[in-house]
């Protein structure tokens, strides 16, 4: 295969370097291109065809189903690993040896208290707050009791900002969450696990010793490992471009955690359950939603199925829909819910309309059924998707900036009005 690319403008051709990764793809290479052809750019709405970057940390292929971090497959860390070796691995590149591990831990545990005046802004949210908007609000605060986590050039310093925000997420998560239900906003025991200690911060009754429950220790070890990072999709691409100009790790993660909030990318998860909900309360009629799902002129989609990048089976979804069934039968929970969710996914996996358009369960369309089955809210199930992709984000970020990319800034074609006469208000 050639390594140029040739385009052709009105009779004048230009050449452009193909680039190949490591697992085959091919991307032409355009740095040059407005600058060669006197000002004509490319234009992707919604990027479905452009790169942003070149990246080592996670690679998929949407047409065979395939998820790597690191160049792990996905089923392999799901099984074999745990959460913080999942993120150590994200984050600096290889899983982790063991000093190295409980090095990491270690440094995490020592950053995860979270200043109490922090509290206070907790405090003036609304019960009824949405606790994706509370955690966006928080993490940007965070600087403000954290400055020197802003001006990270060295890897030092990055580090410490690493290992301060995997402290202290996790107790903002558990805040947003006792927060609605007007329980008190402890912090979690260093004596414990990453994954035990989470738990306990959010599940902690004030009159009750906690009680560890390894069926949920297990299950939320494998969903925040399932959501640990996605390459560019869009919560990734905020934490890029708002970390390229320099704004600080904690300032990057606030804007990825309101793009994650919305219900076409994190936000399904909570999505898929209320449709689930609606269903059943309509007497469980899968037809009819599957009809408003395929009508043009309804506004209403099928939450949790369909992809941007996955054209089959989202391998996550795969793993996530049988330990729903593993952790529902683990706990004793008969849950209708499961019943519709797969009913769904049958007739659609047999309807033209989805399979023309290959159209397939997210790591969405399950997930929000074991959180269920575990109590934790449907309005806190995107906090839970945050939570897991957080080293993913953080990871992201930290080879933006250690490969010192220039800030992200997007042409544009202009369809405006052309230049006219200003005209004072008495003539308008
Ligand atoms: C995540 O990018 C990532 O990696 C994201 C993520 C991650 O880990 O970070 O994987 C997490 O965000 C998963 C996706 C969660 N979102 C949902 O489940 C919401 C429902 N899904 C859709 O809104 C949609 O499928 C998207 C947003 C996920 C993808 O949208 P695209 O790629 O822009 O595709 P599209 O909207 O152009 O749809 C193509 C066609 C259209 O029909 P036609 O115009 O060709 O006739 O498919 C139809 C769409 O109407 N379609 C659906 C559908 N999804 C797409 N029709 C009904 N129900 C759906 N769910």
């Amino acid at each position: 295969m050639s390594d140029i690319a040739t385009l052709e403008v009105n009779g004048q051709k230009y050449d452009f370097p193909l680039i190949k990764g490591t697992e085959n793809e091919v991307a032409i290479d355009i740095k040059t291109l407005r600058g060669a052809t006197e000002g004509i750019v490319t234009i992707d709405p919604g990027y479905k065809n452009t790169g942003s970057c070149e990246s080592g940390i996670t690679f998929l292929d949407g047409e065979k189903g395939i998820l790597r971090y690191r160049g792990y497959s996905i089923e392999d860390l799901a099984e074999k690993a745990d959460f913080l070796e999942v993120a150590y691995a994200l984050i600096f590149g290889d899983l982790p040896n063991k000093e190295q591990l409980d090095k990491f831990h270690t440094d995490i545990k020592a950053n995860s208290i979270v200043d109490d005046d922090v509290k206070k802004i907790v405090d003036a949210f609304p019960k009824a707050a949405h606790p994706m908007g509370v955690l966006s609000s928080l993490t940007s605060a965070l600087t403000a009791f954290n400055p020197s986590s802003v001006d990270v050039s060295s890897e030092e310093e990055m580090y410490n900002s690493v290992v301060k925000i995997l402290g202290k997420f996790p107790v903002l998560v558990a805040w947003a969450m006792r927060k609605k239900q007007g329980l008190p906003l402890d912090y979690g025991d260093s004596s414990l696990g990453y994954v035990e200690n989470i738990l306990k911060m959010m599940f902690k009754q004030p009159n009750e010793e906690y009680v560890q429950n390894e069926i949920l220790v297990d299950a939320l070890d494998k969903l925040l490992i399932l959501h640990a990072d996605h390459e560019q999709n869009c919560s990734t691409s905020t934490v890029r471009i708002v970390g390229s100009s320099h704004a600080g790790l904690f300032a990057s993660l606030s804007a990825g955690i309101s793009a994650l909030w919305g219900p076409l990318h994190g936000g399904a998860n909570q999505a898929v359950l209320e449709m689930l909900e609606a269903i059943k309360e309509d007497g469980g009629d899968t037809k009819k939603y599957m009809a408003k799902a395929k009508d043009k002129n309804d506004p209403f989609r099928l939450m949790g199925f369909g992809h941007r990048v996955y054209k089959n089976f989202d391998p996550r979804a795969r793993i996530i829909k049988t330990a729903a069934d593993e952790v529902l039968a683990d706990l004793g929970i008969e849950d209708p819910i499961l019943d519709i969710a797969k009913g769904l996914e049958q007739e659609a996996l047999n309807d033209e309309y989805f399979v023309k358009r290959k159209l397939y369960p997210n790591v969405d369309f399950y997930s929000g059924i074991i959180y269920r089955a575990m109590g934790i809210p449907v309005e806190m199930f995107t906090a839970m998707f945050a939570l897991g992709r957080l080293p993913g984000w953080i990871a992201q970020w930290r080879e933006m900036r250690l490969r010192k990319e220039p800030i992200g800034r997007p042409r544009q074609i202009y369809i405006g009005k052309n230049l006219r006469e200003f005209t004072g208000i008495n003539e308008r």
